[in-house]
């Protein structure tokens, strides 16, 4: 049996408050890595996989989000006038098919859970992808391709995992899972944010979900958990002990926390330096600038 997934949903009603004041007035979603929207990054990893339909949960002050997808016939026709073809190929790139895209307001900001819980009537009785673009994933394969493609053979629910150092565990959902090498592991356990020192394990949930509709129905019960939000997290859990079809995936590939100004500005280095026409002049300013530093130290 194939387990075959169309639809992603992008939780976007974030109020990006770690980068006020950038955030005063445009959403996070939008600032950029080299020249590329956060949001652009998760949209291709989601085309890559394979998935057709759209869905962003969204909030106040948001719609730049909108128009971002929208098309720019001025800025088109400009270019064409001037024979730009090469901006023109890429501005097109990130046109959208027309009915695409949806978009939902998450009217209260109560987590996670709530966020996707808001996009149900979209999702309909199939399984569905969750893309936090925030979590930004370079790899030779896009992860949620590398997701799509081991649900198929197995379906339930999948979580995309990583493993992270013992001290930042109470950041993350934290899987209880089997000591094991394989790529993907049956999940006994999950906790969003445990107590410093009191993780199962250190291998955590990346911003990458494929799950079944069985979730939705299960955040019906609007149970609050850890922060008091309404936590995706405890949703996947309850179907450990309901069906026990919940699987952690260990994605090849590197990832970027671009909710945090550290890792996004380690994203910001690492895709320009991968960037033929950016490379050499930003090494050459790289290694400048350390020298110097190292030299007055
Ligand atoms: C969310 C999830 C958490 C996951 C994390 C990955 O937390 O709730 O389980 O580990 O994303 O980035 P947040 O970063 O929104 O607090």
């Amino acid at each position: 049996m194939t387990h075959r997934v169309t639809t992603a949903v992008f939780p976007v009603a974030g109020m990006g408050t770690r980068f006020l004041p950038a955030t005063k007035s445009i959403p996070k979603e939008i600032l950029t890595l080299v020249d590329r929207p956060l949001i652009q990054y998760a949209i291709d990893e989601a085309r890559a996989a394979g998935i057709t339909e759209f869905i962003f949960v969204t909030s106040r002050g948001k719609s730049a989000l909108e128009d971002y997808f929208d098309c720019a016939p001025e800025l088109e026709s400009v270019l064409k006038q001037k024979n730009k073809t090469e901006l023109l190929e890429l501005l097109e790139a990130t046109n959208m098919e027309s009915g695409a895209i949806a978009y939902v307001r998450q009217h209260q900001a109560l987590g996670l859970g709530h966020a996707v819980w808001c996009a149900r009537h979209l999702i309909g009785d199939k399984p569905f992808a969750v893309i936090l673009p925030d979590d930004v994933i370079t790899g030779e394969e896009p992860c949620l391709k590398q997701m799509v493609e081991a649900y198929a053979e197995i379906g339930g629910n999948m979580v995309a995992a990583m493993e992270v150092p013992a001290d930042k565990a109470s950041a993350y959902g934290i899987l209880d899972v089997p000591s094991s090498v394989s790529r993907c592991l049956p999940v006994r356990g999950m906790v969003e944010k445990p107590a410093p020192g009191s993780a199962p394990s250190n291998l955590a949930i990346i911003g990458r979900y494929i799950l079944t509709p069985q979730i939705l129905r299960n955040l019906d019960g609007q149970q609050r958990g850890a922060g008091g939000e309404i936590q995706l997290t405890d949703a996947i859990a309850l179907e450990i002990a309901n069906s026990g079809n919940v699987f952690g995936y260990r994605f090849q590939g590197e990832r970027f926390d671009c909710g945090s100004k550290a890792g996004y500005l380690q994203a910001t280095v690492a895709f320009a330096l991968s960037r033929p026409d950016l490379r050499d002049e930003l090494e050459a300013y790289l290694h400048q600038i350390l020298a110097t530093r190292q030299a007055a130290q």
